[in-house]
């Protein structure tokens, strides 16, 4: 059960697609004071949700900021990132779902300050909130779902292992993946281009110099079962000549300043305008600047930056500028010298930055401040509207770096510039079943880490996880240590892994398809299932489906890891479709053996999986099919 209650006059967000009638009572559960709400916690009580953020399954115990933030250097502490999903379920005594419905910033802190209260901090007056009561919350996410709409479906070659990098700069380097991957026998479905196929970072442009003939190059990629996925990033070049560039201005497209001017900020191709994705029309027309690629053979695009981010702007740098000649001619003391090292950082996503600019949002001009969170899912929305018609009988694969519930509908998301650190791993583990809840079923993490230097063990353990998240890809930043798996001392174990991603495509897909179509959930904490305390408070446990357990190893150099057994499972090792054993194990604790050359999972009791024999890529999955579990 819904209820909804209404403050002030709320943007329309477009999160929620299910109409509900506005109650008059005071709000359920929560006690509200302005606009802050709380909440007492009961000692056992834990509070989920919050999607893409940093820290555990259960949020307790920290402070959380949802308010989009490009934030490549997270770390646990961290308040913000990419996307914002304001949805908590609080589990304990009562058990209930709290969606707030607000594109601005929103404050949580949830057990910080005083570990019994839930303080959450509306930055703003016009609001929805959503409280939802159901039986359990598994059945609060299917209301949620219910009330914000079914989850994208990716095409079946976005289940395939894709290989990605910021660094590969021309029809060579992307040629030279493909053929390493047949030549050492790894599967591969598609390829990423980066921002270095375009012509100086300008959207919609492919550097001729570098690749010739992209059409040709898809081609030939097609024939062998590859597909190329494009970078589009979201800040439009300024640059006289430039079509995407004239057109935007001509008709009043990008965003405008306090003075009705096209806003400037910087991102990688120097100044930009921002595309007004909350005019309709706006997002028909960028939508519709991706066709001649898909015309050339493309059918797959990430969005990225779209935050937005914003390296710097103008009136920012000459005031960083300024103060900096200033304190460099001083003897500068503790203070001076704090706020120096302080000022070049602070030109990037400075949120003062979002006060400058302006949307107009059917003929009313709104402060980008109010709707942030909005611009990532209105990119993808353009994008993935626009797919509909230049591409009516072949879906497109699209995942955005930016989001906010409801862009669930309409693509999936990756989960950001992550690092190449054992925690990461773990923290990709945990947001996994997060975002699950806010709707976000197609995803994944950047395998094996994004920046700093990944290690053979680091990445032979994120694939061991990646191999079962519908969005599998090593993607890595420039400059740091190459991580195709060919280039590994371990590459037959990150072959065999990646070779098993394709013997479980049967039962993950299907999975897959049964959770968007169920408004389900993939990835569930332990908790969702079993009532026990081990269980609820399980971090490192997930359960996929209703047949699997996962136990992903995220340490360095373990041989294997403790486990917990709710109840009696099947542990399968496998090592390829025709290698493989099972074990009955009864309900308990275990210490886990987990060699690097093999799958560890668990088949819980009654159940099984249907697999099938493997292959290159998606196309030709082998069609013999074949059960393990408890068969009867
Ligand atoms: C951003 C993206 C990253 C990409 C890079 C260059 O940092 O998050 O995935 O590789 O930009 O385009």
């Amino acid at each position: 059960m819904i209820r909804k209650y209404v403050f002030g006059k709320p943007f329309v967000t477009g999160a929620v697609v299910k109409s509900i009638k506005p109650e008059i009572e005071e709000i359920e559960f929560l006690k509200k004071s302005g606009n802050e709400l709380s909440f007492q916690l009961g000692r056992d009580d834990i509070v989920y949700g919050l999607g893409q953020m940093t820290r555990g399954i259960n949020k307790r115990g920290w402070h959380y900021s949802c308010y989009n933030l490009d934030n490549c250097n997270h770390q646990e502490d961290s308040v913000s990132l990419y996307g914002s999903h304001n949805f908590l379920i609080v589990s304990g005594k009562s058990c209930f779902g709290i969606f707030i419905d607000f594109p601005g910033r929103i404050d949580y802190d949830i057990g910080y300050k005083d570990s019994s209260q839930m303080k959450i901090a509306v930055c703003g007056d016009d609001y929805d909130i959503y409280i939802i009561t159901e039986k359990n919350e598994r059945e609060i996410v299917k209301e949620l779902r219910r009330l914000t709409g079914k989850s994208y479906v990716a095409p079946k070659w976005g289940f395939g292992y894709c290989q990605s990098r910021w660094g590969y700069k021309s029809e060579e380097d992307i040629r030279a993946v493909a053929e390493n991957h047949q030549k050492n026998d790894i599967p591969l479905d598609s390829i990423c281009m980066d921002i270095d196929y375009m012509e100086d970072y300008k959207d919609f442009t492919v550097d001729k110099n570098a690749f010739p003939d992209l059409k040709s190059l898809a081609s030939d990629m097609a024939a062998e079962g590859i597909h190329l996925v494009p970078i589009i990033d979201a800040g439009v070049k300024i640059e006289s000549g430039y079509e995407v560039y004239e057109e935007g201005v001509k008709n009043n497209y990008f965003c405008k300043d306090k003075n009705g001017k096209d806003f400037t900020a910087a991102v990688w191709p120097g100044k930009v305008h921002f595309p007004d994705f909350l005019q309709k029309e706006a997002r028909e027309w960028f939508g519709s600047k991706y066709k001649p690629l898909i015309e050339a053979g493309i059918d797959g695009f990430w969005n990225d930056m779209n935050e937005p981010a914003i390296f710097y702007t103008e009136k920012r740098l000459n005031s960083v500028m300024n103060r900096i000649g200033e304190l460099s001619e001083k003897n500068m003391g503790i203070n001076e010298y704090f706020e120096f090292t302080g000022l070049v950082n602070s030109i990037s996503h400075n949120s003062g930055d979002y006060e400058e600019f302006f949307h107009n949002a059917e003929g009313v001009a709104v402060s980008h401040k109010d709707v942030h969170n909005l611009y990532g899912f209105n990119m993808t929305r353009a994008a993935s509207e626009a797919f509909e018609k230049i591409s009516p009988d072949k879906k497109i694969l699209i995942y955005s770096r930016s989001s906010y519930i409801g862009m669930h509908r309409y693509g999936g998301m990756w989960q950001g510039d992550n690092r190449s650190w054992w925690s990461h791993l773990l923290m990709n583990i945990q947001m996994t079943a997060s975002l699950n809840m806010a709707g976000f079923l197609y995803t994944g993490a950047d395998t094996g880490g994004f920046g700093s230097d990944t290690t053979e063990d680091l990445m032979v353990r994120w694939l061991q996880f990646s191999v079962f998240t519908p969005l599998m890809r090593n993607h890595s930043a420039i400059g740091t240590r190459e991580q195709e798996v060919y280039k590994f001392s371990n590459m037959e174990d990150c072959r065999r892994i990646i070779k098993l991603r394709y013997v479980l495509l049967p039962y993950l897909y299907d999975t897959y398809l049964k959770a968007a179509e169920e408004d389900d959930m993939m990835f569930r904490p332990l908790g969702f299932d079993y009532h026990d305390e081990r269980s609820r408070h399980t971090e490192d446990q997930l359960l996929l489906g209703d047949e699997v357990m996962i136990a992903p190893v995220y340490v360095q150099n373990a041989v294997g890891k403790n486990v917990y057994l709710p109840e009696e499972m099947m542990l399968v090792r496998m090592k390829s479709a025709n290698e493989y054993t099972t074990e009955i194990l009864s309900a308990g604790d275990y210490f886990v053996k987990m060699p690097t050359d093999e799958l560890t999972f668990f088949i819980r009791k009654g159940k099984s999986i249907r697999v099938c024999e493997g292959g290159k890529n998606t196309a030709e999955l082998s069609d013999k099919l074949f059960r393990i579990g408890y068969l009867k």
